[in-house]
Parts: C-alpha cells; structure tokens; sequence
C-alpha cells in the first residue's frame, strides 16, 4: 500500500504514520526528517536546505524530490511505503506520478490553525534519534528524556512560536491545494484530528480500512 500523509505543520503526521507503519510493515518517508538528519550532519544539501526549513519556508522542489526518487526505490519500500510531508506543492504531486508512482490513499488530517499553534508549543523531540513527543499528550516518563534512547529531549528551532506562524502561511498557500488535486482522483479522505492521539489513530485506521 502507498500511502501519502497531508496535513499542515503539527497536525499529527508523523504520529499517525508511524503507527500506520507498524501495523502494515512499511517504512514512513519524512522529507522533514531526512533533511533534519543531513543538516546534522551538515552535508551539502542540509547546508542548503538549513535557511529554508529554519524560517519555514519549503526547501526547494529539486532537493525533496531528489530525496524521494533515491528513497522510494530503496529494497524496503517493495510492499509500499507511507509519504509524510510529501509531496507539499502539486509540481511535486506531478513529480511523483511522474516516478510513476500509484497512491491508494491520502489521508489529510485536519486541525484547526489555532489549536496547530498550541501543540506546538508542547512538542519535544529526541535530540539523538528524533521521536517525538509531546509535554501534555505525549510525555516520556520523565518528561525530559527520550523513552527510547535516553537521550536529552530539545525544541525544534522551526516551532518556535514565530515560524509556526510563517509554516501555517506556506501551508495554506502551497500545500492545501493538494487536497482538491486528490480529492479529484477520489482518493483523499480526511480525518478530523482529535483531542487524544487515540481517537485519532482509531479514525487514522478506520480511514485506510486497517483492523
Ligand atoms: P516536517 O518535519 O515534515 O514538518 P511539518 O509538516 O511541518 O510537520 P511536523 O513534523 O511539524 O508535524 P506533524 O504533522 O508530523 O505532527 P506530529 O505528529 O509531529 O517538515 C519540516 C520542514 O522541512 C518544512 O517546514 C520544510 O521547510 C521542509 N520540508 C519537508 N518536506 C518538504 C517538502 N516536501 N517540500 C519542501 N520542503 C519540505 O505532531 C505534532 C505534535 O503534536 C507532537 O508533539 C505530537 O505528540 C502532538 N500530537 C500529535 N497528534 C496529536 C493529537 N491528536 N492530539 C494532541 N497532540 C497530538
């Protein structure tokens, strides 16, 4: 199954995809992690992408779709894969039918612009291997490490208050008209994204038909 994520910043992609994940033993592809992970290792395209994704804006369509046309054909991806944060304009919607790519489902997970900016204030991520979590609805056990690792949780420099704001702009204008291009092929479905990462993830499932 291929499956692509849509949503604006922080309405709980990533949450979701990893559970999508693991239930249907396909690998998750963020562009935002793969571009986090090479601006930490300051190759020459995370060097590139840094200024970009640092004030919210979108890193260019050469780089992301650059990024998936080396992931995609990768030995795990064979049964299917899941797209978060992919494609986020429609050249590069067009570019991945162009890789001759079929989607089964988009799942658009909706929250509202006001309560994106509250989550994000609590979201911390693993300074070593990059979960997420979050103060209030996704603790760790001690609020201060990752669950998995150890290691010290951080903020993300792009949910700083500020570039939430400017991330929610380049969503609406560049990303959302994604929904309508989907929506056409019949094969956008959206789910309200819920109070709970449960409630969810129970509609996230029932969405793509998963037991
Ligand atoms: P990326 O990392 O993809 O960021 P994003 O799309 O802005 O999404 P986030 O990772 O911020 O949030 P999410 O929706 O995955 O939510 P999460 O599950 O973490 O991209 C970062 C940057 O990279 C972009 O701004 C851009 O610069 C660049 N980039 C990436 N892809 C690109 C592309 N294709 N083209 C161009 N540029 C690209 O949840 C958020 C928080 O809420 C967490 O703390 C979580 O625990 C909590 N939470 C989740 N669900 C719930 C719930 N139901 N109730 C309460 N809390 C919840």
């Amino acid at each position: 199954m291929k499956i692509i994520f849509l949503g604006a910043p922080g309405a709980g992609k990533g949450t979701q995809a990893e559970i999508v994940s693991e239930k249907l033993s396909i690998p998750t592809i963020s562009t935002g992690a793969i571009i986090r992970e090479a601006i930490k290792a300051k190759t020459e395209m995370g060097l590139s992408a840094q200024v970009a994704i640092e004030k919210g804006e979108l890193v260019s369509d050469e780089i992301v779709i650059g990024i998936i046309k080396d992931r995609i054909v990768q030995d795990d991806c064979k049964n299917g894969f899941i797209l978060d944060g992919f494609p986020r304009t429609i050249s590069q919607a067009e570019a991945l039918e162009k890789m001759g790519v079929t989607i089964d489902k988009v799942v658009n997970i909706y929250v509202s612009d006001e309560d994106i900016v509250k989550r994000m204030s609590g979201r911390r991520v693993c300074s070593s291997c990059g979960a997420s979590y979050h103060t209030v609805f996704k603790p760790t056990k001690d609020n201060k490490t990752c669950d998995k690792c150890n290691a010290e949780l951080t903020i993300r420099k792009d949910d700083a208050p500020d570039v939430v704001k400017s991330r929610l702009v380049v969503y609406h204008e560049q990303t959302a008209p994604l929904e309508a291009f989907y929506d056409k092929k019949g094969i956008l479905v959206t789910v309200e994204g819920q109070e709970e990462l449960e409630d969810t993830t129970k509609l996230t499932l029932k969405a793509l038909d998963i037991k």
